[in-house]
């Protein structure tokens, strides 16, 4: 039986069947957001197709910004990229680069704290979510996918990607029933390279 999309009250409140991993270092931000990168994940490709103008995206754990420019872009003045993420560091490392990409003003940075994403305000607002290697460093995929599905609205996407050289193929099964749980059904997608990928939607209904 699918549980509701409530927001978990804290994230002691959630059982996990397996550990988080740890925190990724703010220093690994700049690597992260290198431009090298795109030879093997390209944002304008990963995101043709899922993101259009006016749009309200989410993504959980940007980082400094691989893929949030991209979907800043994407989004246009009429839409807003909520980006949030747990470490300072990152957040102003991506506010940076937006800057210089000059698509600061379509994005709006959120500090989450340990237990929660602070998104109580944006009950069914969200259009579409990016959980790129993020989700195996949340307090538990249950946790996550609780907060993700009560932003969602009803037929919204998510497109949670992990990497193969960090998550199990067990870890990622357990991140896909968390989120089967509270209500996200896997829809066909192409695969994303050296990395676990689904692509997921929010129960109409
Ligand atoms: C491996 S990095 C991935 C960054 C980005 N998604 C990318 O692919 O380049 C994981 C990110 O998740 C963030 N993060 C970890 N735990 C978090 C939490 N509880 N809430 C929000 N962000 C978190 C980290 O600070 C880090 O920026």
């Amino acid at each position: 039986m699918q549980k509701s999309a409530q927001l978990p009250q804290s994230a002691q409140s959630v059982s996990s069947p397996e550990k988080p991993h740890a925190l990724c270092p703010w220093w690994l931000g700049y690597i992260l957001a290198s431009p090298v990168r795109k030879l093997l994940q390209n944002p304008q490709k990963l995101l043709a197709g899922h993101v259009r103008p006016g749009m309200i995206v989410l993504e959980p754990g940007p980082g400094m910004g691989f893929f949030t420019l991209e979907l800043a872009r994407r989004v246009g003045t009429s839409g807003r990229v909520i980006a949030v993420d747990i470490q300072l560091q990152m957040l102003e490392g991506l506010r940076r680069r937006a800057a210089r990409a000059g698509v600061l003003e379509n994005i709006e940075l959120r500090q989450a704290r340990p237990e929660s994403l602070g998104l109580s305000d944006l009950e069914g607002a969200v259009d579409f979510t990016l959980a790129v290697a993020m989700v195996h460093e949340m307090p538990s995929a249950e946790w996550f996918f609780r907060q993700a599905a009560y932003v969602s609205k009803p037929g919204a996407r998510l497109l949670l990607v992990e990497p193969k050289g960090h998550v199990s193929v067990s870890h990622f099964e357990n991140e896909l029933r968390a989120a089967h749980d509270v209500g996200f059904i896997a829809v066909e997608s192409e695969p994303v390279r050296r990395s676990h990928s689904a692509l997921l939607e929010r129960a109409k209904g």
